[in-house]
């Protein structure tokens, strides 16, 4: 690879290497360069000299200090030793057995379950259980009501006691525009729509559950990703798990990203193509599987492969980091790739007309051979799409299962997104949909901005709504939740195994519905929280900037 050169990007927090380099030489798996454990994204692709960036690309995933590891780890260690030791003592009669056995006259089958392969859920998630799973009693808004609920044995059972937490500040609902809403004028029409069109279509697109309203979505998605056509589907999660093996099969290649979604991991599955992992963002990694694959082909055979397809998403949930989508295209360009772009969580978060990834970094549509997203999260609803040339929609109408055998999109739903997406398009003649799209990315770097200050460790984007808060030990991950909904404040804290054992976190997802006042109250109550916990763990305070030499960056040829 010949040197490179650097786009000088623009935070004033940086400082900027302008002259040519030799190739990476410090890189951590996003391609990150580290300094005193912490890690920043510095390296902006180029293409023929000129950089891939219209603007600034900042992700920062700052490493924890050496001793929160060991703490980590020795945490892990004790509960399981406590918990080979109680299992010990459940299975003498010394301690009170709750877990699901084997029958007596069962004894002689082979096992369902094997008595390990319960243990973490056992003996180490049982402990912190009370912090999933609560039941909510309203809209998932900015603010919800939570049922009450108390365990008498230790978080194996609950009982509710019929009281109900009000106005809790929801921290946790992918509600980024904030239509989730129970707003009476805003669903008139899908209240209309029940009456004349019922709830349930009975039957799916290709038989006799093509309805008109379908059609009309279907052409304001198109018009909303400036793209020729759109399908949509009832279900996000089958859109991809049922889509991808209408485009890919045996002979093909998928390129996964190591972080992608579960549907986009069983769609690949059931695609029957071979599947290769590459590292999370990782611009080189991709790379070298490309090459590896354009010149080794098949194996065994070497032939060709007949397809080869990369799969990611716009933003990724768990990190809040995005897609670095100008380097992808450049690379499914140069190695004549296909591209799949899951913008379930970007499309309505980012961009400036909330037009996802595609629009923030001011791609071109059509270099995305599929773009794929959901209406769960920033629409308030539910369902999928697919978009892209009216060759590839045409193809998935006549090949997708979910086309052709599931039930098609229920009506008052699909008039609630037409709603919502025209709300964002400015077509209902107010600039409601665009001011909430400014709001969300307003409230965004605003709270990310503070909860760093505050000295806590989050990674991702500066731009992405998903904001992870680094917590690591499992017991101050439980405690974080639980002093948090005290004080009225419901966040969703995640681990393993959704998360690497040592990198449990709270995972903030922000609203344009949230205020100001809303905000300041979480980072007022993660302020003394972090200080009681000991959990403000970053040294983004006394880290040094790499020297320039250090910085990475790679070239790529257009
Ligand atoms: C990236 C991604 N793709 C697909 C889905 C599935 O979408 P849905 O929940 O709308 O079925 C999700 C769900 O969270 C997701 O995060």
């Amino acid at each position: 690879m010949p040197a490179s050169s650097f786009s000088p990007m623009a935070s004033p927090k940086l400082t900027y290497c302008k002259g040519n380099h030799t190739a990476p030489q410090n890189h951590l798996k996003n391609g990150l360069s580290k300094r005193n454990g912490i890690s920043k994204s510095l390296q902006n692709g180029t293409a023929n000299g000129t950089s891939l960036y219209k603007k600034p690309f900042i992700e920062s995933f700052e490493e924890a200090p050496m001793y929160v590891a060991v703490m980590t780890y020795i945490g892990y260690g004790l509960v399981t030793l406590f918990g080979y030791l109680r299992d010990f003592m459940r299975a003498w009669g010394l301690e009170k057995c709750h877990m699901a056995a084997e029958r007596e006259e069962q004894k002689d089958f082979v096992p369902l379950y094997q008595d390990f392969e319960n243990f973490y859920t056992r003996n180490l998630y049982m402990r912190v259980r009370d912090n999933w799973n609560r039941p909510i009693c309203s809209v998932p808004g900015p603010q919800f009501d939570l049922m009450e609920r108390l365990t008498d044995d230790y978080n194996w059972t609950y009982r509710y006691t019929g009281k109900v937490i009000k106005d809790v500040i929801n921290m946790g609902s992918y509600n980024y525009l904030g239509f989730a809403e129970n707003d009476k004028d805003f669903l008139v029409p899908v209240m209309d729509m029940i009456q004349s069109h019922g709830v349930g279509v009975g039957n799916s697109r290709q038989e006799m559950g093509n309805l008109d309203k379908h059609l009309e979505l279907e052409n304001l998605v198109a018009e909303f990703l400036d793209v020729e056509a759109a399908l949509v589907f009832s279900m996000g999660f089958a859109t991809n798990s049922t889509n991808i093996p209408a485009l890919v099969g045996k002979g093909c290649l998928i390129l996964s990203d190591e972080l992608n979604h579960t549907s986009l991991i069983l769609g690949s599955r059931l695609s029957g193509a071979t599947v290769r992992i590459f590292k999370h963002n990782n611009m080189q990694n991709l790379e070298k599987l490309l090459k590896d694959a354009v010149v080794n082909g098949q194996p065994r055979t070497h032939r060709a492969w007949k397809k080869i397809l990369i799969v990611i998403e716009g933003i990724y949930s768990m990190e809040g980091s995005i897609a670095r989508l100008p380097e992808i295209i450049a690379l499914k360009k140069k190695y004549k790739a296909y591209l799949y772009l899951d913008e379930a969580h970007s499309i309505g978060a980012v961009g400036a007309t909330g037009r996802g990834v595609v629009e923030y970094f001011g791609v071109n549509p059509s270099d995305v051979d599929v773009l794929m997203g959901t209406f769960t999260k920033c629409f308030g609803a539910v369902g999928g799409y697919i978009a892209g040339t009216q060759e590839l929609v045409d193809s998935l109408r006549a090949h997708s299962h979910s086309a052709v055998y599931a039930t098609s999109m229920s009506p008052p739903v699909a008039e609630h997104i037409i709603r919502v997406m025209k709300c964002i398009m400015g077509y209902d003649g107010t600039l409601v949909g665009f001011q909430r799209v400014q709001q969300l990315a307003q409230n965004t770097k605003y709270f990310r901005r503070r909860v760093q200050e505050l000295g806590f460790i989050t990674y991702g984007n500066e731009d992405s709504p998903v904001v992870p808060v680094l917590l690591y030990m499992p017991g101050k991950v439980g405690a974080f939740a639980r002093h948090m909904l005290k004080r009225k404040i419901g966040v969703v804290v995640v681990g393993f195994p959704a998360t690497p054992i040592t990198e449990a976190r709270a995972r903030f997802c922000i609203s344009a519905a949230h205020t100001k006042e809303m905000l300041d109250a979480v980072l007022t109550a993660m302020d003394e929280l972090g200080d009681f916990l000991r959990v403000k763990y970053s040294r983004q305070g006394e880290s040094h900037r790499p020297p320039e030499s250090e910085e990475t960056n790679m070239e790529l040829d257009a």
